[in-house]
């Protein structure tokens, strides 16, 4: 007999710093839209899972940069992205948010189950500080040099051009992104958690996963084979979740470390929402689930290693089942990028076309192996000549058959040709499956 699985699916968490654009749709919103609306047509248990990702200092410097308060920020990004999902027909279960209580106490309590049980290691290292401003210079807030490709506009955690991993101490010439301060060398005490330790079970645990896409099991493997080292897991930030252990003012949990706890946040919450509280755990907590995770290349490492690491320290929870990652949408020749001013935004796309035009001409071109590119004339080719021409003609011609030839009705079957009934029954077999 068919096994009946559960199906998890979440979708990678936007921050709440800028408007979304189609490239974030084509990767890691319309594959899995398109997936659970299979599902839901099949009558299969299956939920869908998004929210804003609020914290971070993705988020504290477009306050600074639009001089307004974290707050302000957040409540202006969430709900226009809300809205701009819901205007595309992209229809989550729920659509939370971080900065919501239920995350709080949900992160809180997945950092101390393994603070609890000796699992982190609290190292004291030099970190980046800018005397000018008074803090330190995490993540976002230093740019510098990338030492791997020399782009010298690479943030202290990422560099966009090649892609590496960075954290600020790596950077050439490193300065403040705000003031453009020289920061000086400072030490502060962090936790960290040794993924390190994690190398052989994750290896293993890849190992076992059949169907996964190339481009996300190499990327993996890339990691792996450079060895995993020990990762800071606080910072030294205002804006964020609180570190939940005394003597850790000025302190919050990295947010690369409590978004994805998001995931389980916004399914207490779901079903908080719907009269059964503990109706969350049949899905976390149940084998016969399946995880997947759909996002977009940049946060492979945090699905594929990071979180399934944090998941197995845990304990409690199911490890992903598949994480689906694309590649990127550009636009006209360039990356869309909200810094660079380039691509287009949900908001101004839905204000012009229906959203099965977009959606169609998305999904005919996914990045589902390289990277993909939009141009405006192709919408228009897709909207004119295929949709229009091809499949409304097709339809308007059967609609105008069947009013003049069988009046205005479907006729009842009487006899199927051999052809289209291979077809049929082609059709149902795929449907059941
Ligand atoms: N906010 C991140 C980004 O846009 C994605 C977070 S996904 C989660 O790249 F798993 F952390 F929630
Ligand atoms: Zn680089």
């Amino acid at each position: 007999m068919k096994k009946h699985f559960k199906y998890l699916v979440t979708a990678a968490l936007p921050y709440a710093n800028s408007f979304i654009h189609i490239g974030h749709i084509s990767g890691a919103y319309l594959p899995p839209d398109i997936f659970v609306r299979y599902k839901r047509l099949n009558d299969e248990d299956v939920i869908f899972i998004s929210g804003s990702d609020e914290h971070g200092t993705a988020i504290e410097m477009a306050s600074i940069s639009e001089k307004v308060t974290p707050q302000e920020i957040i409540d202006r990004y969430h709900f226009a992205n809300k809205k701009a999902f819901e205007d595309l027909g992209i229809n989550f279960d729920i659509y939370s948010r971080t900065s919501n209580k239920i995350h709080h106490d949900t992160a809180q309590e997945f950092f101390l189950n393994i603070y609890n049980k000796n699992i982190l290691v609290q190292k004291t290292e030099k970190q980046l500080f800018s005397e000018k401003e008074n803090r330190f210079l995490a993540d976002r807030f230093v740019t510098g040099t990338c030492p791997v490709c020399g782009y010298e506009e690479a943030r202290g955690d990422e560099c966009s051009n090649c892609g590496s991993n960075l954290s600020p101490l790596e950077l050439i010439n490193p300065r403040s992104k705000i003031t453009g301060d020289i920061p000086v060398i400072k030490e502060s005490t962090h936790y960290y958690f040794p993924l390190g330790d994690y190398q052989e079970k994750l290896e293993k645990w890849l190992d076992g996963k059949r169907g996964w896409k190339q481009n996300v099991m190499n990327y993996c493997k890339g990691w792996l084979k450079a060895g995993l080292r020990d990762r800071a897991i606080s910072r030294d930030l205002d804006w964020g979740v609180k570190i939940p252990v005394e003597g850790n003012d000025g302190k919050v949990i990295y947010v690369w470390f409590e978004a994805p706890i998001g995931y389980i946040s916004a399914t207490k919450e779901l079903f908080t929402e719907r009269n059964e509280p503990d109706k969350w755990k049949d899905y976390w907590m149940n084998e016969d689930t399946k995880l997947i995770h759909f996002i977009g290349k940049d946060n492979i490492v945090f699905h594929s290693i990071i979180f399934p690491a944090m998941l197995m320290a845990h304990g409690d929870y199911i490890l992903p089942d598949n994480v689906p990652a694309n590649e990127f949408m550009n636009f006209e020749g360039e990356k869309q990028s909200k810094s660079k001013g380039t691509g287009v935004l949900v908001k101004d796309i839905t204000a012009k076309f229906e959203p099965d035009v977009i959606r169609y001409t998305l999904a005919s071109n996914m990045p589902e192996n390289k990277d993909s590119e939009f141009v405006w004339k192709d919408l228009q080719v897709k909207n004119n000549s295929e949709l229009a021409g091809i499949l409304g003609n097709f339809i308007n011609r059967t609609v105008v058959f069947t009013k003049n030839k069988f009046d205005n009705r479907v006729p009842e079957i009487i006899s199927i040709p051999e052809t289209e009934d291979g077809i049929l029954a082609f059709l149902i077999r795929s449907l059941r499956n």
